[in-house]
C-alpha cells in the first residue's frame, strides 16, 4: 500500500464545480535521483486518490509517476532499468540525444522481470526532458497508468545563470495529467478524461516564497492540451523550451503546451499584496481541432474539461527564502538556428487518412510496421522536415534523436518562444511546418530512431514512422564490411540448419555480455543468456525460418558487433 495519500476532503466537488479557486491537497513533489547510476524499478502499485478504493496504478521505485533523475551534461550515466510489470516495457528518455541502442523506442524492449542496463554520455544542454515506456500499441495505457517522471539536464552555462534552480524549494516540477475514475476508483482509459492532476496530486495547492520562482512545466496527458495561464498583472516569462533556455526571457500570458512538450517559467511572486493565485487551462480560447478545446473532433462531446477554463493549481505565497531570486537575468542562452541554404536532405511528411476512412491518422499515409524503415538518414546532413496537416485534428509531432528548429509556420517565423530548440511541435489542421535539424555523433545499421504524433493514441494507432541514422551513403553494406569484427568473431556453420557456434577465438580474453538475433529489420527475436566469462556461444537455430538473420554480440567492454548468418 501506498504511503503517499493524496486524499480528499468534501471540498472536491466544489473545487471541481469551479465556485473557488482553492487547492486542497498540498503538491506531491516526485524525490529526485542524482547520477551516474539510476536504478529504476517500474512495477504496480496502489494509490489512495479518493475516498474508498485505492486505484491501481503503475509507479517507477513509487506508487505514481517516477522520481526526478537529475543529469549533468557531459556526465557518463548507466540506466538499470529494472520491468516489474506483468507485461514488457521500454523506457525512452524522450528529447534526449542518445544512440538508437540507448533510446528505449519500441525495438528495445524489456521483458517482465528483466532489467534493461543503457550507459551513455549526457551530451544535451540544461533543460527538461521526460521519461517514459515506448511500447508500440501500449504507450498511452502504461504512461497513463502513471509509468513517466521528469528529467532535468544541467550545464555549467545555465549553472551560471541567476535563475532559480533549488528543486522543491524554487524550481518546481508540474506535471500535468488528466484522469479518468470508475465507481470503483480505478483510471478508466480512455482519450479525454474529466480530473486535473499534477505530479499525481488531485487539486493540488502548493507553498511558495514571496520572489522568482520557477516551473519546469509537463504535458504528460496522453491527448488534452493545455493553454496554461495565470491571471493579470502577474509577471510571467518564458524561459525555456523543449530542448533548452530561450535566448532571452519571453514575456507570456499562456504558454499552450501539447502532449509532450515542456516549458520552463518563472513567476515572480513578490507581490504588493500578496494573494493566492491560481494557474489555470485557459482552454476555451483553443482553436478548433486541439484536444480538448470547445469544438472540433478534438474535443469530447460531454467531456465537461473540454473547451472550458478551469484550475489546475493554487500558490499560496509564504515567505522569501534565505537567498531569493529577485531579478530576471536579460540573457539567457546563444545560439543560431542552422541555415536553411546548408540543408542536405528536405523531406515532406503529410498527417492524413486513408479515405473515406477518418481515423488512424497517419504519416504519408502509411501506418507503422515495426519491419519497415520510413527514412534513412546520413549521419551529419542537415535535414529540413516540412510537415503539413491535412486533417482536421491538431498533431503534437515528436522527433528521437535530434532537437530542430522552428523554420516556418505557415509562412511565417516562429514566435520566441517556438523559435528554441525543440523536439515537439503542434501542428494544428491545415498547418504546414517546417523545421531543420543536424543528425550528429550516433548511427546504427539496424536499431531505428522514431518520429511520431505524441498524442499517445494517434501514436499507438500507427500514426508514427522510423528512421534509420547510417555513418554513411554506403550504408547498411558498409556497416557489415567492417574488418575489425571480422577478426573478433567466427561464426559456424554459415548458413546453419539447426546449431550456430559463435566464438571469439582470436581473442582468448573477449567477453561476451549478450547476444541478440534479429530479424533483418533490426526487430529483436530472442536474446540468449551469456555468463559474463562467456567466449563461446552454442545457438539454437532450428526454429527460426529460413532466411537472413543479424546477430548483435555485444562485449564486456561495451563495444557492440552485428554479424549475419542464414538459416538454410
Ligand atoms: Cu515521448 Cu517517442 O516519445
Ligand atoms: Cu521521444
Ligand atoms: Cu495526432
Amino acid at each position: 500500500m501506498s504511503t503517499r495519500t493524496y486524499f480528499l476532503t468534501l471540498a472536491f466537488a466544489v473545487f471541481f464545480s469551479g465556485a473557488v479557486g482553492q487547492g486542497i491537497n498540498p503538491l506531491f513533489i516526485p524525490d529526485t535521483l542524482t547520477g551516474p547510476t539510476f536504478n529504476l524499478t517500474v512495477k504496480q502499485s496502489k494509490v489512495q486518490f479518493l475516498p474508498g478504493d485505492s486505484s491501481e496504478t503503475y509507479g517507477i521505485n513509487g506508487d505514481y509517476l517516477g522520481p526526478t533523475l537529475i543529469m549533468n551534461r557531459g556526465d557518463f550515466v548507466r540506466m538499470n532499468v529494472t520491468n516489474l510489470l506483468p507485461d514488457t516495457t521500454t523506457m525512452h528518455w524522450h528529447g534526449m540525444h542518445v544512440a538508437p541502442e540507448d533510446d528505449g523506442g519500441p525495438h528495445t524492449t524489456i521483458l517482465p522481470n528483466e532489467t534493461w542496463s543503457p550507459e551513455f554520455e549526457v551530451m544535451d544542454e540544461a533543460t527538461t526532458f521526460w521519461y517514459h515506456p515506448h511500447l508500440h500499441e501500449k504507450t498511452a495505457f502504461q504512461v497513463y497508468k502513471g509509468a513517466a517522471g521528469m528529467l532535468i539536464i544541467r550545464d555549467s552555462l545555465e549553472s551560471a545563470l541567476n535563475l532559480p534552480r533549488t528543486y522543491g524549494v524554487d524550481d518546481f516540477p508540474l506535471i500535468l495529467q488528466d484522469k479518468s475514475f470508475d465507481p470503483t476508483n480505478q483510471f478508466i482509459y480512455q482519450q479525454l478524461n474529466d480530473t486535473m492532476m499534477i505530479n499525481g496530486t488531485l487539486s493540488p495547492y502548493l507553498e511558495v516564497p514571496a520572489q522568482i520562482v520557477r516551473f519546469r512545466i509537463l504535458n504528460a496527458s496522453n491527448q488534452r492540451v493545455y493553454n496554461v495561464g495565470f491571471p493579470p498583472l502577474i509577471q510571467v516569462v518564458q524561459i525555456g523550451s523543449d530542448g533548452g533556455l530561450l535566448r532571452e526571457p519571453v514575456p507570456i500570458t499562456r504558454v499552450l503546451l501539447s502532449p509532450g512538450e515542456r516549458a520552463e517559467i518563472l513567476v515572480n511572486f513578490d507581490l504588493p499584496r500578496p494573494n493566492n493565485i491560481v494557474m489555470a487551462a485557459n482552454n476555451s480560447e483553443m482553436g478548433n481541432g486541439i484536444s480538448g478545446a470547445p469544438i472540433g473532433p478534438g474535443g469530447g462531446p460531454g467531456n465537461p474539461l473540454d473547451g472550458v477554463d478551469f484550475n489546475l493549481i493554487e500558490f499560496r505565497i509564504g515567505p522569501q527564502t534565505a537567498n531569493p531570486i529577485t531579478s530576471i537575468p536579460s540573457n539567457l542562452n546563444s545560439w543560431t538556428p542552422l541555415d536553411p541554404n546548408e540543408a542536405d536532405v528536405i523531406r515532406t511528411k503529410v498527417f492524413d487518412t486513408i479515405p473515406p476512412a477518418s481515423f488512424p491518422f497517419l504519416i504519408n499515409s502509411t501506418p507503422f510496421d515495426h519491419h519497415y524503415i520510413n527514412d534513412t538518414v546520413i549521419l551529419g546532413d542537415v535535414e529540413i522536415w516540412n510537415l503539413v496537416n491535412r486533417t482536421t485534428e491538431a498533431h503534437p509531432f515528436h522527433i528521437h534523436d535530434i532537437q530542430f528548429f522552428v523554420l516556418s509556420i505557415n509562412g511565417f517565423p516562429p514566435p520566441p518562444t517556438l523559435a528554441g530548440r525543440k523536439d515537439v511541435i503542434m501542428s494544428l489542421p491545415g498547418d504546414s511546418i517546417s523545421f531543420i535539424a543536424k543528425f550528429e555523433d550516433h548511427f546504427d545499421p539496424i536499431i531505428p530512431y522514431m518520429y511520431h504524433c505524441h498524442n499517445l493514441f494517434h501514436e499507438d494507432g500507427g500514426m508514427m514512422g522510423q528512421f534509420l541514422v547510417l555513418e554513411s551513403a554506403t550504408g547498411v553494406e558498409d556497416a557489415f564490411a567492417d574488418d575489425e569484427f571480422s577478426s573478433r568473431f567466427q561464426l559456424f556453420p554459415n548458413p546453419a540448419t539447426d546449431k550456430l557456434t559463435l566464438t571469439s577465438e582470436g581473442l582468448p580474453d573477449e567477453q561476451l555480455s549478450h547476444v541478440t538475433v534479429r530479424d533483418i529489420f533490426g526487430k529483436e527475436m530472442y536474446q540468449l543468456a551469456v555468463t559474463p566469462s562467456t567466449s563461446k556461444v552454442e545457438m539454437e537455430v532450428s526454429k527460426l525460418t529460413p532466411g537472413f538473420y543479424l546477430l548483435e554480440v555485444k562485449s564486456k567492454d561495451g563495444r557492440r558487433e552485428i554479424l549475419r548468418f542464414i538459416r538454410k
